[in-house]
């Protein structure tokens, strides 16, 4: 195989990436890379296995995956990030939207047209926005409704603001800190939603990498051991700003699901229910105020 052939770099990239990564995650940023870099598709690298680089392209190749060595997530190289169908920017302040947040998205659509709300003019608040990734979603789904996103985060909502530009949704995106805050100066709430922060502190170490070192902590942990305060304040929240009979809907994991739906019950939301995600996992607990 010869030395500055594209199928050299994929084993280059194979070897070093299979240390950090399984070798389907591996794989996938391999074809990121591709595609950023050299402009090609899944299907056209397959097909150009024994192209020949130019050496500008194999010093990029290169400093790309020196990068990718230090555990920093491919998102974050390139700037770049695909959630439901939309084109978001992402840095260091934001979370990289995960497929399991593009399943909330998706039962929240799914479950506005069983209740034949989808076509209605609803007012939609998204708490702990980050990037803006499920606010958007949703206004590029349900046009005519009035969405919302807030974070304690100005750098996030920077980040968010520019992907409602770049992505030509309208929000309106506000700075408050949830757990200290919880004014609402904004017409009454039907639907809230949350991916908030749920690991506790201590569970730090038990993180990988590329997440620990990149992603920003304030997403990510909870500032003590309260796994659920988030989810209590919001709720709280949620019933001062939203309609009776409006929504709340929840992304947690596994471990915090059941824990989560309990919270919810005992504080009077009613026809609580959990969803798994496609791994068959329980994530999403939804309620009605
Ligand atoms: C798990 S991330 C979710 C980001 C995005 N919604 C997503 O699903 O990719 C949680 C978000 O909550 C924000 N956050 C953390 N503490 C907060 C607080 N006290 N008040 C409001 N937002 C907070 C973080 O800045 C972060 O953007």
């Amino acid at each position: 195989m010869s030395k500055n052939s594209l199928q050299y770099f994929k084993e280059i990239y194979k070897k070093t990436l299979t240390s950090i990564y399984d070798e389907n995650e591996a794989m996938s940023i391999w074809n990121i890379v591709v595609e950023k870099v050299l402009h090609l598709s899944k299907i056209q690298q397959m097909l150009n296995q024994d192209k020949m680089l130019e050496t500008d392209e194999e010093s990029k190749l290169l400093s790309v995956l020196e990068e990718l060595k230090t555990s920093k997530p491919v998102q974050y190289i390139f700037n770049e990030a695909y959630f439901y169908g939309l084109e978001l920017y992402v840095d260091e302040s934001v979370l990289i939207p995960r497929p399991e947040t593009e399943e909330l998205v998706e039962l929240i659509l799914t479950d506005l047209k069983e209740r034949k709300l989808n076509q209605s003019k609803l007012s939609i608040l998204d708490v702990g926005t980050g990037s803006g990734c499920i606010p958007l979603a949703l206004k590029k789904h349900l046009p005519q409704s009035d969405i919302f996103g807030l974070d304690v985060s100005e750098k996030a909502l920077l980040v968010a603001r520019k992907n409602a530009e770049l992505c030509k949704l309208d929000a309106t995106f506000i700075q408050q800190d949830i757990l200290k805050n919880d004014a609402w100066d904004n017409p009454p709430l039907d639907i809230v939603v949350s991916n908030p922060p749920y690991i506790p502190i201590a569970e730090k170490n038990l993180m990988s990498d590329n997440v620990l070192n990149f992603e920003p902590h304030l997403a990510l942990f909870t500032e003590n051991d309260e796994a659920l305060i988030f989810y209590e304040k919001i709720t709280r929240f949620a019933f001062k700003y939203v309609k009776k009979g409006g929504l709340l809907y929840f992304e947690g994991n596994e471990f915090n699901v059941k824990k989560l739906a309990n919270l919810l019950k005992q504080k009077g939301l009613q026809n609580v229910r959990i969803y798994s995600d496609m791994s068959g996992k329980g994530r999403m607990v939804q309620g009605v105020v």
